[in-house]
């Protein structure tokens, strides 16, 4: 089927991939940064990275309008594409078919985390003081718990193999990289952004730890 910018689906697909990057791929990479900062202790996550953002002007303004719009966006067009998987997919190579199939996989999986993380944090801290004032204590608590430490550790995974996946396949959605061999290089490339982000990523997990 040959699509044109007429054509709605075409112009929901372009959004759902744009603010697959920005801003909902750049606020995860900020995120994971934040928290990295964990590893210097709660007196500085607490007291300068959290008391920082949580000073900002119109914060819950800016929430709701850079990171929950978006996302909801993505996540509810992101469950259209995916009800509508195609049925020529075994046309694909092995890989290709796997990442295909893994890419849709890993956002229903992130869509299920990130309701328990919002709620566990942002939502639970508007009405608990004691989150919101010691944000480096609670994930703590949190954390310490093997199998809550799973779930975070599946989350951040999910989430990270979500984006960086994403990116290679945004290069041939936007007519980035038009031959195989362009699409193998990138391939690369997001893969090594995937894993320094997910070692980001566990460098603050294990920050939080006692
Ligand atoms: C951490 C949150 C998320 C980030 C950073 C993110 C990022 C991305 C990026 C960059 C793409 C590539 C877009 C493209 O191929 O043009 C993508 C694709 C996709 N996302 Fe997400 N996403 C997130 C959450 C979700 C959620 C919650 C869902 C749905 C439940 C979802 C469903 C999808 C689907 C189905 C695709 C593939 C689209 C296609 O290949 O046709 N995403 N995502």
């Amino acid at each position: 089927m040959r699509h044109s910018t007429a054509d709605p689906h075409f112009l929901l697909r372009r959004l759902h991939s744009l603010l697959g990057l920005l801003p909902v791929g750049a606020f995860l990479i900020f995120h994971l940064w934040e928290n990295s900062q964990s590893r210097f202790g709660a007196a500085h996550y607490n007291g300068e990275v959290v008391a920082f953002l949580q000073g900002m002007n119109y914060l819950p303004i800016l929430e709701i309008v850079i990171i929950a719009l978006p996302l909801l966006f993505h996540a509810g067009y992101g469950l259209v594409i995916t009800t509508q998987m195609r049925a020529e997919l075994t046309r694909y190579r092995y890989v290709r078919n796997w990442l295909y199939w893994l890419q849709r996989a890993s956002g229903i999986g992130i869509l299920v985390f990130l309701l328990l993380h919002v709620g566990m944090t942002r939502i639970e801290g508007i009405w608990r003081v004691s989150v919101r004032e010691d944000l480096f204590g609670h994930m703590q608590h949190l954390l310490s718990q093997p199998w809550m430490f799973g779930l975070y550790l599946t989350g951040l995974l999910l989430s990270v193999f979500h984006l960086a996946n994403g990116l290679s396949t945004m290069g041939i959605v936007w007519g980035l990289t038009t031959s195989a061999d362009a699409q193998r290089r990138f391939g690369f490339v997001c893969a090594g952004f995937g894993l320094l982000l997910a070692a980001i990523g566990l460098h603050g997990m294990i920050g939080f730890l006692p």
